[in-house]
């Protein structure tokens, strides 16, 4: 019995390679329902099954994984599709991609701050129906980025990557994070800790980088969106639910705030009704972590994870290392 690996999607190299030295790769080459995927680890069992960000990874799926299933490594850096808890209660350990995207998203982030700001979309759009008749003195005006007040909330990795390219255009920056992270020592003298309702207050500009959690699921809905600023920009780099889409789309409809900037949707692929004729939302089909360098990154990473798990190392990036508390499981590596 050879030690197995099973992706969903086929994944960029270098995955299949580092994946192939040591163990024997499946890959559907498709995305599986929860049900196919759960026969799929019935009939074929795997050590290491690595989905990507749209398989649900439910107690169920790990049951099916059951008992030969020791790890699961996502190639994403958000595991809200893993239900962790369970995956804990199993022995299995989970596996995620942080770190190698960080400047990706943060890019990311800045294009749809940039582009909803400075009304880019609005103007393709009026250029391409012929509703630019030239230059005009207040014609399109957007937010001057310099001095404002750039609010980020979840000032991780990607929150603080943000912060540093924002400096660079003269914004000023508050944050707010409940879990109090470590800031760069780069950053600390120009950003300002603040409260969410500070920050929603005051933030001419508010981006969203916290992961998507019970906590999290629609932080910002109504209430909020309607006590930011009517010339406020939303950005939302992380996951969709993170925004009530709904609400968002009443907000742009009825100018309660000025324009969104979204990489992310709350029922991917599919769009909130009205969204798509919102002319002040900038829409990005989830592209945060999509530059060559950094999926194949990732896929290193991902990969690296699977093959830590396969020898009986915690993988290098474990969102849950305790889930092989004092006895990791035996490697599957021969001399290993
Ligand atoms: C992408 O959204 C990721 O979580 O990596
Ligand atoms: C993700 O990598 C984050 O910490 O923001």
């Amino acid at each position: 019995m050879s030690a197995t690996v099973l992706c969903t999607l086929d994944l960029p190299d270098p995955f299949s390679g580092i994946v192939e030295s040591v163990a024997r790769l499946r890959s559907l080459g498709r995305l599986p329902a929860h049900d196919e995927l759960c026969d799929e680890l019935r009939r074929d069992p795997v050590d290491v099954l690595c989905p990507q960000l749209r398989d649900r990874v439910d107690a169920e799926v790990l049951d099916a994984g059951l008992p030969r299933m020791r790890c699961v490594s996502v190639y994403a850096v958000g595991y809200d599709n893993v239900d962790v808890a369970a995956a804990t209660e199993r022995g299995i350990v989970v596996g995620n991609t942080p770190g190698v995207l960080t400047d990706a998203t943060a890019d990311c982030a800045m294009a749809l701050l940039l582009a909803a700001a400075r009304r880019i979309r609005e103007g393709d759009e009026e250029l391409r129906a012929g509703r630019f008749h030239g230059w005009e003195p207040t014609y399109l005006l957007g937010l001057e980025l310099r001095d404002a007040l750039l609010g980020i909330v979840g000032f991780g990795r990607i929150g603080q990557a943000v912060a540093r390219r924002a400096l660079g255009f003269g914004m000023r920056i508050a944050y707010f994070d409940s879990t109090a992270p470590p800031v760069d020592e780069s950053l600390r003298a120009h950003v300002t800790r603040v409260g969410f309702d500070e920050l929603v207050r005051d933030a001419d500009v508010i981006s969203l980088h916290v992961p998507l959690s019970q906590d999290t699921r629609h932080l910002v809905g109504e209430a909020v969106l309607r006590r930011m600023k009517r010339t406020a920009v939303l950005v939302n780099t992380s996951r969709g639910a993170v925004v009530d889409e709904a609400a968002l789309v009443r907000a742009l409809r009825e100018g309660w705030i000025a324009a969104a900037g979204l990489d992310v949707y709350e029922r991917e692929p599919e769009l909130s009704p009205g969204l798509a004729q919102c002319s002040t939302a900038v829409l990005a089909p989830h592209l945060g972590s999509a530059t060559v360098t950094t999926r194949a990154a990732m896929a290193e990473l991902c990969a690296h994870n699977a093959v830590d798990a396969l020898s009986g190392t915690v993988p290098r990036n474990c969102v849950n290392p305790q889930a092989w508390g004092e006895r990791a499981p035996a490697s599957l590596l021969s001399g290993g």
